[in-house]
Order: C-alpha cells, then structure tokens, then sequence
C-alpha cells in the first residue's frame, strides 16, 4: 500500500500583531434610553457601558473586518501573500452564502489563502485562535489571519428593552505564525446547546418568510440566566484554562475577557483572586459588546496604550450564544 506525504508539525504558533478598527460614530446611552424606557444612570450602573460605536450607512462586515486585518499585517511585517488562512468569526454578516472570509482575504492581497467563516458568538475569536494554532502546529497553515467582526446594528432590534443597549459594531485582528516556542496555549473550548434559547433570533429566516412577526429577526436575550451562568461558569473555566497551561495568576500580565457585561467581569476577577498588577480588559465602557470583536478590539487597545508588555502573558476568555465558550493564555506580541 503507498503511504500518503505527512506535513511537518511545528512546536507551536504565538500571535504576531494585532489590529483594531472602530467606526467614527458615537451612540451615547442617552441615544438609546429613550426607545426602551430607560436611563444613562441605569445602563452605566447595570452593564457598565457608558457609549458604543455605530457603522455608519453603508458600512460592511468586510470593511471593519478588511480595516482591522490591514493593521495587523502592516504590523507584523509579513507579506499578505504569506498567509494561508483568513478565518472570520462573525455573527452578523448578512449574508447567507458566501461567507465574508473570501472577500475580506481578496481585498487585503492574502491571494493565497483559504477563508472561512467561524459562528461561534462571543467566542468566536478564541475558537479561531485555537484552531489557527492547531493549524500552524500541524503543517496545515503557515500563517493565519484571524479576525473578530460584528456590526450589530444590523441584527439589535432599537426598542428590545433587554439588548439595545448593549451592542455595538466593530471589528479586531490578530496576525498568528509559526514559533520555536508554545505562544499559544492549550484552548480549553466546549458548548452546552442544551441551553441554546438564552441568547437567540427573534425568528429564523425561514419563519420570517412565511410568517414575519418582527420587523426583522433580531437578537434576544435572557440576560438574568446568562449573566448567572457567566459569573458560575467562566472562572471555572478560567481557572481550567491556566491549569492546563501549566500557570497561575499569579504569572498573567493581563486578563482580557469577552465585553459582556463590566459586572460579569468584576465578578469573575473577584473570583480569580487576580494580583493588582495583572490588567484587565474593560473595553466595554466605550465599546459595549462586540461579541467576536471584543477581545480584539480590548487586547489591541491596551496594546496601544501600552499597558501590555511584549512577551506577557495574557489569558483569554470568550463566551456567549450556544451557549459556546473558549478559552486560552497567550504570549503577547
Ligand atoms: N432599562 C431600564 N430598566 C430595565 C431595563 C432597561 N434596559 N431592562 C430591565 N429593566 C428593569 C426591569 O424591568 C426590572 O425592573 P423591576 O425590578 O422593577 O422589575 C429591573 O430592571 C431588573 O431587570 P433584570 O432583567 O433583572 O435586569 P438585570 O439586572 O439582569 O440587567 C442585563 C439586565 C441585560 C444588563 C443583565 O442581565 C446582563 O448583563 N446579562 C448578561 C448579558 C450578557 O452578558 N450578554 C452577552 C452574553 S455574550
């Protein structure tokens, strides 16, 4: 029998730049408040958000997502004809078929690479990472774009009193390549669909076809059974996620968690018993939830700031809609 070629595996892969893009337009809770009988004092207290940031008319999925991925490969220094795969995570692509990744992969010169769309909400940017570095440690990939997207606008009905406040449009990147060392831990990932009502459309496209209740199927939410299962679930999961990377708080330069909720994420630091000197991720305040977008878009941010030095360690967390969670440390660039 012939043996089939076998490609080389590599020791591991680490993230080698980053990239953010956030549309121009400010929407304050003010803007909001009034369409769901609510208040600036009530969003701020109760999710943390102080303002988010809206596309404006016209604006694409692709184009937040070609924005942020052209920072990232201008900052890596690495050719975009290098890359072998653009993988976007992304819930709020409007279409149904073809996915975003082949016309974002087109449009920033990655002629060489394979694209394809991830849908795994909130977690959708730590389950991309974990499968760029199962792909670059196998031989399957060289280098992999991954890139966070949402544009929520699109898809948050203005008067549901339960979401309107808390998304917002954006889009993060990260640049991963091969490494002689483990840059990327171990990706502790998982789904429980058991509870795939909590966070939901309104309608599917096939019953807003037949019968259209909504304007437009939109986003819906449990927010009281998510937040519960958040604050339980996510430090255990955390604290699996440095076990198996064999560290501790106490190694970690940052923690930066999916944008859900500013509460979600002072519980789960509580939790943690975080060190003062670890940096948390608190994007939300002027970005709301970006799902797949928010660890990017927080992890670049501090970045620019320059509150994350190169070769920390920094663990990430993304959870939501599934419900689905995944979860990783990683060595900063
Ligand atoms: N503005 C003002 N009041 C509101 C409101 C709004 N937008 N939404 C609910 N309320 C009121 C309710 O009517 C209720 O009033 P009552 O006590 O007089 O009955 C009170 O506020 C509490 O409602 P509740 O639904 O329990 O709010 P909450 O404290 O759970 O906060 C969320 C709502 C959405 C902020 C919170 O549940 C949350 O953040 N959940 C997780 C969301 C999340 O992380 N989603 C992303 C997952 S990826």
């Amino acid at each position: 029998m012939p043996t089939l070629n076998s490609v080389p595996v590599r020791v591991g892969s680490r993230v080698l730049s980053t990239g953010s893009y956030r549309p121009d337009q400010i929407v304050t809770n003010d803007d909001v408040a009034g369409l769901i009988d609510s208040s600036d004092e009530w969003i701020r207290e109760r999710s943390g958000i102080v303002e988010r940031r809206r596309c404006a008319p016209g604006e694409s999925v692709t184009d937040m997502a070609v924005a942020a991925g052209a920072k990232a490969i201008a900052k890596s220094g690495i050719a975009p004809e290098l890359i072998s795969m653009v993988l976007v995570a992304t819930v709020t692509h409007p279409y149904q078929t073809p996915a975003a990744a082949p016309e974002v992969a087109f449009r920033l010169g990655a002629i060489n690479a394979a694209g394809a769309d991830l849908g795994a909400a909130c977690a959708g940017f730590c389950y991309s990472l974990g499968l760029a570095d199962s792909m670059i440690r196998s031989g399957a990939a060289e280098y992999v774009l991954v890139i966070g997207v949402e544009k929520f606008t699109d898809f948050v009905s203005p008067t549901d009193r339960g979401t309107a406040f808390i998304f917002g449009d954006g889009a993060g990147a990260a640049l991963v390549g091969p490494s002689d060392h483990t840059g990327v831990g171990p990706t502790l990932w998982g789904a429980d669909g058991e509870q795939k009502d909590l966070i939901t459309m309104s309608q599917s496209w096939s019953e807003y076809r037949l019968e259209p209740r909504d304007e437009f199927p939109y986003v819906q939410m449990s927010g009281q059974q998510v937040f519960r299962w958040a604050v339980s679930e996510v430090p255990k999961i955390a604290m699996r996620t440095l076990e198996a990377s064999g560290v501790t708080v106490n190694d970690l330069t940052a923690f930066i968690p999916h944008q859900a909720n500013m509460r979600i994420t002072d519980a789960v630091v509580r939790a943690l018993k975080l060190p003062e000197h670890v940096v948390v991720g608190r994007d939300i305040e002027t970005t709301g939830n970006t799902s797949a977008a928010s660890i990017p878009l927080a992890l670049d941010r501090l970045r620019q700031a320059d509150q994350l030095p190169s070769g920390g360690l920094a663990l990430l967390i993304g959870f939501g809609a599934g419900l689905v969670y995944a979860s990783q440390v990683i060595e900063l660039p």
